[in-house]
């Protein structure tokens, strides 16, 4: 694909066919996201990866409890609690393969150095025919200490971008965008 036509056709995607991610396919999205830009070169990314629906979904159920012992009841996260507490919520999308990506330090501008990895990924995947989707939803529990370790993770490292990718049953429609604020020198 154009790289135009990869940036018009890119949508998060929430539903998967049931072909598996292979590992090879993975390690070649993980050379595109790390040919992304970071600040001083410092390339301050690792990355988790997780393959198979069940295991992402047994992932996902535990992600749901701890944040549903978390959300407040009232104010502007009460809504996603909502969300979160329907029995068919299903967190991860039952996507066949979870990709992390982990800032290495909190020094200079890690997270955001991962964050261009990860849209540098889901760029990639979409080349492939892969749909992605970011579940920021996953962070917290991502980052608490007992997770880390379980993930191999040291405990200076943080999770920034938690990426599902599938083969999408089909590509749901654009949202489309709101119009730029630009403030051109006057
Ligand atoms: C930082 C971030 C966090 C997100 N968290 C979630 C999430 O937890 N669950 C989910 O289903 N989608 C999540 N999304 C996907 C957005 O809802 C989606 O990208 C947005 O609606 C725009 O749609 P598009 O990606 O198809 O253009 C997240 C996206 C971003 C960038």
């Amino acid at each position: 694909m154009e790289l135009m036509e990869v940036l018009n056709n890119r949508r998060a995607v929430r539903d998967f066919n049931d072909t598996p991610i292979e590992r090879a396919t993975i390690e070649k999205l993980i050379q595109s996201a790390i040919l992304a830009p970071s600040a001083m070169n410092l390339q301050p990314w690792a990355f988790a990866v997780r393959l198979g629906r069940e295991e992402i979904d047994r992932l996902g159920e535990r992600v749901k409890d701890h944040l549903l012992k978390n959300f407040p009841q009232a104010g502007p996260e009460a809504s996603l609690r909502k969300m979160v507490e329907d029995p068919n919520y299903v967190l991860f999308h039952h996507a066949p393969a979870l990709v992390l990506v982990v800032a290495k330090s909190a020094d200079s501008q890690a997270r955001e150095d991962c964050c261009l990895a990860a849209q540098n990924l889901m760029l990639a995947a979409r080349d492939e025919g892969i749909g992605t989707c970011w579940i920021g939803l996953s962070r917290p529990w991502l980052n608490l200490a007992a997770t880390k370790k379980e993930f191999g993770i040291p405990p200076e490292y943080e999770f920034v971008a938690p990426i599902i990718l599938g083969y999408p049953k089909s590509w749901p429609k654009t949202h489309g965008r709101n119009a730029a604020e630009i403030f051109w020198a006057k």
